[in-house]
């Protein structure tokens, strides 16, 4: 690999490490789109698997290997010969390939694990070494536990490898121990002890226990490190692995404090990257991991609100925008303040002096304390409806039946809504019993949605917790949230919806009362 000195190589393990941490193993064909994700991201080596693991690994390495172009493809063994040969089964034939071969060096892990000395963990080292170079030029060696590895064996054994062939020489924090000032201590003096270590490419494997990973990292690149191997999301065994969207933000903000360093990684496809790979390993993003978390870039409270629409770098280091996400979030709370509200009106289409700001702003408080978020449509509906009376809802469920279960039986529904006086009825079968509810639902609003988001959660605790559900539908160009909270969840997805056709339906009306009124004023 072509190496400017100030490039820092990110090696994913996402399809590793990050893999074997799942509760569920993913398929080849899983397997392969998040590789042909990581590519699209710009990793420079994709670690695809373990191919000695099992005969399934063995074909996705091979598949991914065979379809992926621009990134290295690397593939895991112990120092085991039939380990570096499932290695080079799976990639043997192509043009070039990593063979990642580890062993652990500190004390606890040679004598209680492995039972043995670590004179014999060399040795075993510099053949696995040998045999993986007689394969490919790209060898990488791990010193798995180095982190508690004392600093003289280390050395020895980071010199052997490399005189036996490595070309990269992993550092791993396996159990995520140290602390940066520490890790970065062990960095700096291998750069001063081992004699051959420019003839390789030094790389770190921090995990996340004492949520130090990426810290870690940072400050091996700082000491001399060159690649760093990380996962989306922090995906990884226990803590997880350092994350691949933390390093590479931090590394692309503080590249001025960072000496220049640099990656590969295109970072307007991180927030694509995770929630497809969030998606495909069912281990959903916390709203507040950073970079990629959903609350990433919301702004809360009323000051920050406001210092944001003034000046976005007040509280923000990173634009959503270049993560890949569309814009901020500046969410109306109860925490909000007037210049919040003014905005949004604004945003809408509303110029100041045509209301009262202080009024809107008093109705929009006692709405945000009872709903919790307030949406744009809702403040439309505020200044539109001047009284709290008229914003009562159109539809209110009255009544709800659900048939559904396994083998082959059809989910079936009927709903009965209250629609001001009257009541509809209408019964409809769906691919579950949700679908078969929305369905009963959107037939009797008439309302053509596009359901684009469905979350359940449960509120509260064990078996007196509650099931809420929150959803988006698109219409008419628009997004529509609601939430539903029952005991029974299937009753929550359908209060949400119908949560959602009230909004809809309020901003129906002031769509037709807006037409209405520039129609009056061009007689
Ligand atoms: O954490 C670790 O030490 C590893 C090695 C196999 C690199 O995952
Ligand atoms: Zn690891």
């Amino acid at each position: 690999m072509d190496q400017d000195n100030k490039r820092v190589i990110i090696f994913d393990t996402t399809l590793r490490d990050g893999e074997q941490a799942l509760q569920a193993s993913l398929t080849p064909t899983q397997k392969l789109q998040i590789a042909l994700m990581l590519e699209q991201l710009g990793v420079d080596v994709i670690e695809a698997g373990f191919p000695v693991s099992s005969p399934g690994d063995l074909q996705a390495v091979k598949l991914i290997g065979d379809s992926v172009t621009k990134s290295v493809v690397c593939g895991l063994s112990r120092c085991v010969d039939r380990d570096i040969d499932a290695v080079r089964e799976a990639l043997g034939h192509l043009k070039r390939y990593r063979i990642h071969t580890f062993i652990a060096t500190s004390d606890i892990h040679v004598k209680d694990k492995l039972g043995k000395d670590f004179g014999a963990i060399i040795e075993m080292a510099r053949a696995s070494v040998r045999r993986a170079r007689n394969y490919t030029d790209d060898v990488e060696f791990s010193c798995e536990d180095a982190g508690r590895t004392p600093i003289d064996n280390l050395c020895r054994m980071v010199e052997a490898a490399i005189d036996a062939g490595a070309t990269t020489i992993n550092i791993p924090d396996t159990v995520g121990y140290t602390l940066p000032f520490e890790f970065a201590g062990i960095i700096e003096t291998l750069f001063n002890r081992v004699p051959n270590i420019d003839k390789a490419i030094i790389s770190v494997h921090c995990h996340n226990d004492l949520g130090m990973a990426t810290a870690n990292s940072l400050s091996a690149i700082m000491k001399g490190a060159r690649q760093i191997e990380c996962c989306v999301n922090g995906l990884g065994e226990r803590a997880g692995n350092c994350s691949l969207e933390e390093v590479a933000m931090g590394i692309k903000t503080r590249a001025a404090y960072l000496d220049g360093l640099h990656t590969n990684i295109i970072s307007t496809n991180l927030a694509r990257a995770s929630q497809m790979i969030a998606g495909i390993a069912n281990e959903p993003v916390p709203p507040h991991k950073a970079i990629v978390g959903s609350n990433a870039f919301a702004h809360s409270s009323g000051i920050h609100q406001d210092g944001v629409l003034k000046n976005r770098s007040t509280y923000e280091i990173i634009t959503p925008e270049s993560v890949g996400f569309k814009e901020n979030n500046l969410h109306m709370t109860a925490r909000s303040g007037r210049h919040m509200i003014k905005s949004v009106l604004d945003g809408l289409g509303y110029a100041e002096g045509t209301y009262d700001l202080n009024r809107i702003y008093e109705r929009f408080l006692k709405l945000a304390d009872k709903k919790g978020q307030v949406f744009d449509y809702d403040l439309e509906a505020l200044l539109f409806f001047s009284h709290d009376e008229d914003l009562e809802n159109q539809y209110e469920l009255d009544q709800l039946n659900v048939i559904s279960g396994s083998k082959g039986m059809i989910p079936t529904a009927s709903v009965r809504l209250r629609i001001g006086k009257r009541t509809r009825t209408e019964s409809g079968i769906g691919n579950g019993p949700v679908d078969a509810v929305f369905n009963c639902i959107t037939r009797i609003t008439g309302l053509k949605l596009d359901l684009t988001a469905f979350h359940i959660s449960a509120k509260g605790q064990g078996m007196n917790s509650l099931g809420q559900v929150d959803v988006d539908v698109r219409y008419d160009g628009r997004t529509y949230h609601g939430k539903g909270l029952s005991t029974d969840v299937i009753e929550s997805a359908a209060l949400a919806l119908i949560s959602a056709c009230n909004s809809i339906r309020r901003a129906q009306i002031i769509a037709q009362e807006k037409t209405g009124h520039a129609s009056k004023e061009a007689n």
